[in-house]
């Protein structure tokens, strides 16, 4: 397998080869190179800090980021006092960006002290042309800047950063390649995400995503099966496939095949006992999907099913392809076929030009689906997107209004929803010793709602049963059954 590749046998006085990841294996080994002689100067190893903004793929690509680190010889350090520092960057709404560039400040103090500290960039953010130029401008001391589409690069620009005094940037359009077979650190042993296409072509009118993470691009199925195959060996019991829009997944290989059938061959791999994915696009969700969920003895209780918007004048606006009308019949014959599912949703309050009646709508949905959780953000501008030269853009004081008030809405249904399984007894994976009460484990449902109870942390990773005792609100304390 490939990183499992000895960096020592690689010959670092031949010329890097052009084949990847063969090209970047090379480069892992330069850096190792530059870690010894670190180690020799210092008495110890290098450390490395990666901070992850955004959603689950930007998690997972923090891993092959911290993979590489890793394989290189660095060691991951808690904080920014490091020898290395890289931010995995969001920019999806303007607080995403904000915080990036508060952190930055942060650590322009910490080189301070440190004038040898290295510091990268990558991520969304990276992608947009205004930042860059005012990273250039003024932030001259990051090292490092790349983006979405060159990731798989990074031990190369590592390399280099690593000999280099100037400011690195390389940032691509736009890219048809996907690079298999780099390592990855994974921050759980018994669960993991599994990319299985990248970008989006989607185009709601808000939304910066296919801007800056570029056309949609499937990975083969074999090469999802092998991987997949690998984690499951190596103890994975739990995986996570990610796409921005896995409905349509598939669609563009030379040999098409659908989202559903994916999942099909996932669920006849020994050693995986629970399949999540995430995230659906209502307008590409098939009645095969809803069957091969309702059949599946491993695909999770769980459907995130994004709505944005209740109103239909809005929701064409947005660009969405999907009617109000259109997206209750599915909800409800979701509930209805698969009952005990979990339905999750993303809401936006205050897109350009939605009045209080477009709200109403909105609030409608929501009181019909009970959805069992809700991610409810306020509408923020980003530059480039056809809703940022909208007119009627809404004042601030009504947003935020509409914004509690969907709020108290949005968690009184899941108050209401989480209670209906009192007193039953749920599959957990038990996935950490709780927070707060190190005599406490934390299991995490079928459903994706968390359930505490008193239990030995070498249970850590396995899926046991536990009777659900008292509803907290978003969660329960429950107690382990005997085996
Ligand atoms: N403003 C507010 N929320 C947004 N989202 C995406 N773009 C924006 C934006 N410009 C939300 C959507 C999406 C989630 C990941 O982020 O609800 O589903
Ligand atoms: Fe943020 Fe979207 Fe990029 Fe994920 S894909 S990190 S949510 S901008």
């Amino acid at each position: 397998m490939y990183h499992e590749i000895d960096l020592e046998k690689i010959e670092l006085k031949s010329e890097p080869p052009a084949k990847e990841p063969d090209r970047q294996y090379y480069f892992m080994a330069k850096c190792r190179e530059w870690v010894r002689e670190f180690e020799q100067k210092n008495g110890r190893s290098p450390l490395a800090f990666t901070q992850t903004f955004g959603c689950q793929m930007n998690a997972r690509d923090s891993e092959k980021l911290t993979g590489i680190l890793r394989k290189a010889g660095f060691v991951e350090a808690e904080n920014e006092q490091a020898d290395f520092v890289i931010y995995n960057t969001c920019t999806v709404r303007e607080n995403a960006n904000l915080k990036v560039y508060g952190h930055l400040g942060r650590l322009k103090h910490e080189k301070k002290q440190n004038p040898k500290m290295r510091i990268a960039l990558c991520g969304c953010m990276m992608q947009e042309p205004e930042v860059v130029e005012k990273l250039k401008k003024s932030y001259r001391f990051v090292d490092l800047i790349f983006g979405t589409h060159n990731i798989f690069k990074f031990a190369e620009l590592l390399a280099k950063t690593l000999e280099s005094h100037e400011q690195i940037i390389d940032i691509w359009e736009g890219t048809e390649e996907i690079v298999e077979d780099l390592p990855a650190l994974r921050k759980y042993p018994f669960k993991s995400g599994v990319n299985i296409m990248f970008g989006c072509n989607n185009f709601c009118s808000y939304c910066i995503v296919p801007y800056v993470r570029g056309r949609e691009r499937s990975r083969k199925p074999e090469d999802i099966l092998g991987e997949i195959k690998t984690l499951a060996e190596e103890g994975i019991s739990e995986i996570m496939l990610l796409g921005q829009n896995v409905n349509s997944y598939g669609k563009t290989l030379k040999d098409p095949i659908s989202f559903a059938e994916l999942l099909r061959r996932v669920e006849e791999m020994e050693g995986i006992a629970r399949i999540r994915f995430m995230t659906s696009h209502p307008k590409d969700l098939s009645p095969e999907l809803i069957e091969v969920m309702k059949e599946s003895r491993k695909i999770c209780r769980h459907l995130h099913l994004p709505l944005q918007s209740g109103s239909t004048r809005i929701l064409k606006a947005m660009n969405r392809k999907y009617t109000k009308e259109q997206y209750l019949e599915l909800a409800e014959r979701i509930r209805r076929e698969i009952p005990d599912i979990s339905l999750t949703t993303d809401i936006i309050v205050g897109f350009p030009g939605e009045t209080e009646e477009d709200f109403l709508e909105t609030l409608d949905v929501v009181q019909r689906v009970r959805y069992d959780n809700a991610y409810t953000f306020v509408y923020s501008k980003r530059t480039g997107t056809p809703a940022a030269s909208m007119e009627n853009q809404v004042p601030e004081a009504e947003v935020k209004s509409r914004f509690d008030r969907l709020l108290a809405v949005v968690q009184e249904n899941a108050r209401a929803q989480t209670a209906r399984f009192a007193d039953t007894v749920q599959e957990v994976l038990i996935e950490e010793v709780n927070e707060h009460d190190p005599s406490l484990l934390t299991g995490r449902m079928s459903n994706n709602l968390l359930v505490h109870f008193p239990g030995d942390p070498s249970l850590i990773g396995s899926i046991q049963k536990v009777r659900l005792e008292s509803c907290k609100g978003f969660y329960y304390m429950g107690s382990l059954l005997p085996k």
